[in-house]
């Protein structure tokens, strides 16, 4: 989704700016742009279309600023357009870029149409400028530095005490080029920390090119940065001698809220642990590509904190209140979007046959609508791998007051929102996912929600010590068999020829390997646009049989578990009609390639980590159909990486 890049420097900021709007490209956009201050002089630049369309713009007619803010733009309110890009201007003296959707921008455009504003996009974006300029008017002249500053705060100010919804915001004004203000509310924003330098980004990995420093801004800061300075304030209630203020307004008639009151905060600097070629391909073609291959080594990382190698579970990581909370889980409410929910599907069948805790899942976009009725004792999860998903953290806040035993966050980015606002964490150290479709986030996750279904096994007494540590090994032995499974990639890659010219797909899986052919089909959807469905191979006769025919590939996920029977015949049901099978098996399951029916065959493991093993597999098929098609693999139309609006 939407991007934010900014800085002051003491150099030439645009090729800064545009390098982390093209480290952004991953999140998935559709139009890019640029404003700096020289000179006492607002600069800007817009394209419709690619970060490289940009920058052919900016090589016609080149900016040049130490202080400026970029965006890519996912539309929200008005069509990619270059009007509708960011930055948006005010009276040719602010720049605004803006991720999130400011809620009442209706109201707060009229009453400034009515003020004499002229508006000339469909943004929301655009009236936060207009109000910011309309402030900043209102306060009076200042005539040294120390008053330059706090008129811009005090506009700045009074401009987010009016805004609802969610913002990730970035501000400039062309009489203050060594100024930069920022502000977060529901949005993430991070302040990357310079040497004489300060940047903001909505993603660290848009600025590992100048800095592996961080600040990550909480709910509710907004900064002004200096090259030299970053003072950061938090809003809320103001305690008794604490450095406080009020506004002063531009003819607004909203009551002063808790975000009119603000102090100055200190927020801790973080390196960012994954080095820079964390977001570089390396030798490998795409992103997608190098994330499936990384994981069986972030498999091994995931699970050093949770699991010594001896097979003792670590439940320390869960947090200090976990001792006390997890003897009265008597139930698990899981709540994800996307690759994240297939995971929590996965998940019940560990959570209800080993822990015996009944389990539901369900997609966050409709469980923060619906009545819930929490049973004591219910432990709420949510999945994410970048923590900012704006459905999963909308569920989780409704979670937080509706008597919930208490929160967990499984989730892949340490600082997000979703991994800050719960109580209980786990991390999946996946390193960054760069690629929209997601892999590794999703296989380690897998591995996360295993160590938990034997952790709160444990704790219901319902593995004794041998069939823990059966367990145990089948998890630490995981990383190994993922490798062997990775060499089948030339095979996959073959068949993938002829795979490409199709146009629908059914996958097939029964128990656990229901959701994993959910996330197979959705994985082909994403990145090849075949159309993919997933059905649980029980239900073949109830409908999808209709459909086979021999242009139809079925792909099946049969390990060899209690169903592998079962799922056999289900086979025959499609062969029988001339359906032609794709099977990805267990190596003893003993079925034979034959005209119509080809098997890749996978090594045989236990049934907790089959699902994960042979998630893999189907990753691959995705991939290779998408290289044959030529699709965009890493930033498939329409999707975005992480979807931090509703
Ligand atoms: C988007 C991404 C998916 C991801 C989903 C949930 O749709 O394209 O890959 O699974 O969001 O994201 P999360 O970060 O919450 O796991």
């Amino acid at each position: 989704m939407c991007g934010i890049v900014g800085g002051i420097a003491q150099r030439d900021i645009t090729p800064i700016l545009l390098e982390g709007l093209k480290r952004l490209e991953y999140r998935g956009y559709d139009s890019a742009g640029m404003a700096v201050v020289r000179t006492g002089e607002l600069q800007r630049e817009r394209a419709q279309g690619k970060v490289a369309e940009l920058e052919a713009a900016l090589t016609r007619r080149r900016l040049n600023g130490r202080l400026g803010i970029a965006h890519t733009r996912w539309a929200t309110h008005g069509k990619p357009s270059r009007e509708n890009a960011h930055p948006h201007l005010s009276s040719a003296s602010v720049a605004v870029v803006h991720n999130g959707i400011i809620e009442n921008f209706e109201p707060l455009k009229a009453r400034l149409e009515g003020q004499g504003y002229r508006f000339h996009s469909e943004t929301d974006t655009e009236v936060i400028a207009h109000l910011f300029d309309c402030h900043y008017r209102a306060q009076p002249q200042p005539r040294h530095a120390q008053e330059a500053r706090d008129t811009l705060l005090a506009a700045f100010r009074a401009t987010l005490a009016e805004l609802h919804g969610a913002y990730a915001l970035g501000i400039i004004h062309c009489e203050h080029p060594e100024q930069l203000l920022c502000a977060r509310m529901g949005s993430p924003l991070v302040i990357g920390v310079g040497s004489g330098e300060h940047f903001i980004a909505s993603d660290p990995l848009a600025l590992l090119q100048v800095t592996d420093r961080f600040v990550y801004l909480e709910e509710g800061d907004h900064a002004l940065l200096t090259a030299h300075t970053s003072d950061i304030f938090s809003s809320g209630p103001v305690l008794q001698g604490e450095q406080s203020g009020t506004i002063r307004g531009c003819g607004s008639s909203a009551p002063l809220s808790n975000s009119c009151y603000w102090q100055q905060a200190e927020r801790p600097i973080a390196r960012f642990e994954h080095g820079p070629q964390a977001a570089s391909k390396g030798d490998y073609r795409h992103f997608m590509l190098k994330e499936i291959h990384e994981q069986p080594e972030v498999l091994v990382d995931t699970l050093a904190d949770k699991l010594t190698p001896e097979g003792t579970l670590l439940t320390a990581v869960l947090g200090p209140e976990a001792a006390e909370l997890l003897p009265r889980v008597k139930q698990v409410q899981i709540v994800a979007c996307g690759t994240s929910y297939h995971a929590g599907l996965v998940a019940r069948y560990w959570l209800e046959s080993l822990a015996g805790l009944p389990c539901s899942v369900e997609v966050a976009s409709e469980f923060r609508y619906r009545h819930v009725a929490v049973q004591p004792g219910t432990l709420f999860v949510t999945l994410s791998q970048s923590g900012e998903t704006a459905d999963t953290l909308a569920a989780l806040r409704f979670a937080k007051s509706a008597g919930y035993l208490a929160t967990l966050a499984i989730c892949n980015v340490p600082g997000s929102s979703l991994v800050r606002e719960s109580q209980l964490r786990l991390m999946t150290h996946a390193g960054p996912e760069i690629g929209v479709a997601s892999t590794k986030a999703f296989t380690t996750q897998l591995a996360v929600l295993a160590w938990l279904a034997l952790v709160l096994g444990r704790e219901q007494g319902r593995l004794d010590e041998v069939e823990l540590a059966e367990q145990i090994a089948a998890l630490q032995a995981l990383p190994e068999q993922l490798r062997q499974v990775l060499e089948l990639e030339p095979a996959i890659a073959e068949l993938a020829n002829g795979f490409a010219e199709k146009r629908h797909t059914l996958f097939l899986g029964r128990g656990a390997h229901y959701p994993v052919a959910m996330e197979g089909a959705l994985k082909l959807k994403e990145i090849s646009y075949i159309h993919a469905e997933a059905y649980a191979a029980g239900e073949l006769k109830h409908g999808p049989l209709a459909l086979v025919d021999d242009a139809m590939p079925v792909v099946s996920v049969a390990p060899s578990d209690a169903l592998l029977e079962k799922l056999k015949s289900n086979l025959q049901e499609v062969r029988a009609r001339g359906g032609r099978l794709i099977n990805f098996v267990c190596e003893r399951a003993g079925l034979e390639d034959e005209e119509g029916m080809r098997n890749f065959p996978l090594p045989k493991v236990p049934e907790l980590t089959a699902p994960i093993l042979y998630s893999v597999p189907l990753q691959l098929l995705s991939y290779h159909v998408a290289l044959v098609k030529g699709t965009d693999v890493d930033k498939p139309r329409n999707l975005a990486k992480s979807v931090t609006v509703e």
